[in-house]
């Protein structure tokens, strides 16, 4: 298992370019299986989640092409399987987004129930009802979810989601565009994953409008054809560098991003004492103010409010900031276990429930401590970029699932940062 080794207190200076988002290349890759087309997507990050994602495709029997590593040529016409299995579902949890598209072209779809997973129990109760919704017959078989739509296609309905699911919005866009007639989603997730997935889709002969807000309106189409699209920028990667400049006193600009995505991550930096200047529409400049870095509450809520991707990614910058902060994670039943590590390097965290009191700004000194999940990580990583001497984080295949590239990234803006790749032996 690899390991990060992480010598900290260097202020980190310098240019980065943003990736691909992860969260919209994983749904705009499942899209493709709703065409018979090619369909090229580019500026797909180059991060495990989206391997696994290619490898689903393929098992499916999609063609996957990748002319540039960050380029995937898809054609999905020779897909004969319906089946996502167990041995890749649990890796990857994003790998519920082949139901919609299965389910609407092929009129079957059979994908293991991803089981929980570090942040919480994760079901996909409201994907399955809103499918049954659709007019399709969803039923559990020995851990697998096997849906069926009886006429050979669904049919559009309306549907409400009883709580704010992104990927469940995603699944019922992609399986409402081959439905007969028109599907309706109110509450549905806004976040800008949302709106390049439908935008992609839309390019395919899609007619979908209302993504990005609370109410989609689905007009279902006979087929969908090819098209070509380029994947947002990562919202979360821009957040975490706009905290790695912010906790470790330096400057950074942050190239090729989309300061559009961020604005209540923005806002909330800025109250908490971080300068943050927009040089142009796809460009930050960010350094932490010389008044220093103040405690700020936050809560994190579906967007455009604070993303819980972020939350862990804030607590570490709390640590360092003058006073007591409270953070408030309601999406998530248990995504703070960061916490627990952050304490380790000397953090002063308390949990109650799901708020977490952070008092600063505390000395971090390095010390071994060990990732549990994706944002957990960046968050560790963070901390030990500011901690004063060595800090080895263990099981850093966290980070690898959603961060490209980022100990080339972090040693490109001055950081002391290593991986340990252990001999299998
Ligand atoms: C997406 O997960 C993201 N993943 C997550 O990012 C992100 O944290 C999350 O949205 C919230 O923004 C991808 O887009 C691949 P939800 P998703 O369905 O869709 C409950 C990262 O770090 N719920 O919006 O799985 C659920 O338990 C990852 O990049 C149900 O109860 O999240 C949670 O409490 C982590 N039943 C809440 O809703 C359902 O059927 C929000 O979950 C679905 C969800």
């Amino acid at each position: 298992m690899d390991k990060f080794l992480v010598r900290g207190g260097r202020p980190l200076h310098g240019k980065i370019e943003i990736s691909g988002a992860k969260n919209s290349a994983l749904p705009c890759l499942a899209a493709t299986l709703l065409s018979e087309e090619t369909v090229t997507l580019h500026n797909v990050p180059y991060v495990k989640d989206l391997i696994t994602q290619r490898r689903l495709l393929e098992d499916l029997g999609a063609t996957v092409l990748t002319p540039e590593l960050r380029t995937h040529k898809v054609n999905a016409r020779g897909v004969q399987v319906f089946e996502a299995p167990y041995e890749l579902v649990k890796t990857m949890r994003a790998s519920v987004l082949a139901l919609g598209p299965l389910l609407a072209r092929f009129g079957q779809a059979k994908v293991s129930l991803p089981g929980g997973c570090a942040i919480g129990t994760r079901p996909i109760d409201l994907h399955l009802r809103a499918f049954e919704q659709l007019g399709a017959v969803v039923s559990l078989e020995s851990g697998d979810v096997v849906a069926r739509a009886p006429k050979g296609r669904l049919t559009g309905a309306e549907v409400e989601f009883e709580k704010v699911t992104v990927t469940g919005t995603e699944n019922v866009m992609m399986a409402a565009s081959l439905a007969d007639g028109r599907t309706t989603i109110r509450n549905a997730a806004c976040e800008p994953e949302i709106d390049d997935l439908a935008e992609l889709l839309n390019k395919m002969g899609a007619r979908i409008r209302g993504a990005g807000t609370t109410e989609i309106t689905i007009d279902g189409v006979e087929t969908l054809g090819g098209a070509e699209h380029t994947i947002i920028p990562d919202r979360i990667e821009t957040g975490t560098f706009l905290v790695a400049a912010a906790i470790t006193g330096g400057e950074i600009e942050v190239k090729g991003c989309g300061p559009e995505h961020l604005g209540a991550v923005i806002a909330k930096l800025r109250e908490a004492g971080v300068e943050i200047d927009e040089l142009n529409q796809s460009t930050l400049l960010v350094r932490r103010s010389s008044a220093g870095l103040k405690a700020c509450d936050v809560v994190t809520e579906p967007h455009p409010l604070f993303p819980t991707d972020m939350q862990a990614q804030y607590m570490a910058l709390m640590t360092q900031a003058e006073g007591t902060s409270t953070i408030v994670e309601t999406i998530f039943e248990n995504r703070f276990m960061h916490a627990s590590e952050l304490v380790r390097l000397g953090a002063d965290i308390q949990i109650h429930g799901n708020t977490a009191v952070v008092t600063g700004p505390s000395r971090l000194m390095g010390a071994k401590i060990q990732a549990s999940d994706l944002r957990a990580s960046a968050s560790l990583v963070l901390a030990a970029l500011c901690a004063e001497g060595e800090t080895l984080i263990d099981r850093v295949y966290h980070i690898d699932r959603g961060y490209e590239t980022i100990v080339r990234k972090l040693r490109s803006l001055g950081a002391d940062i290593e991986r340990i790749t252990e001999s299998p032996a």
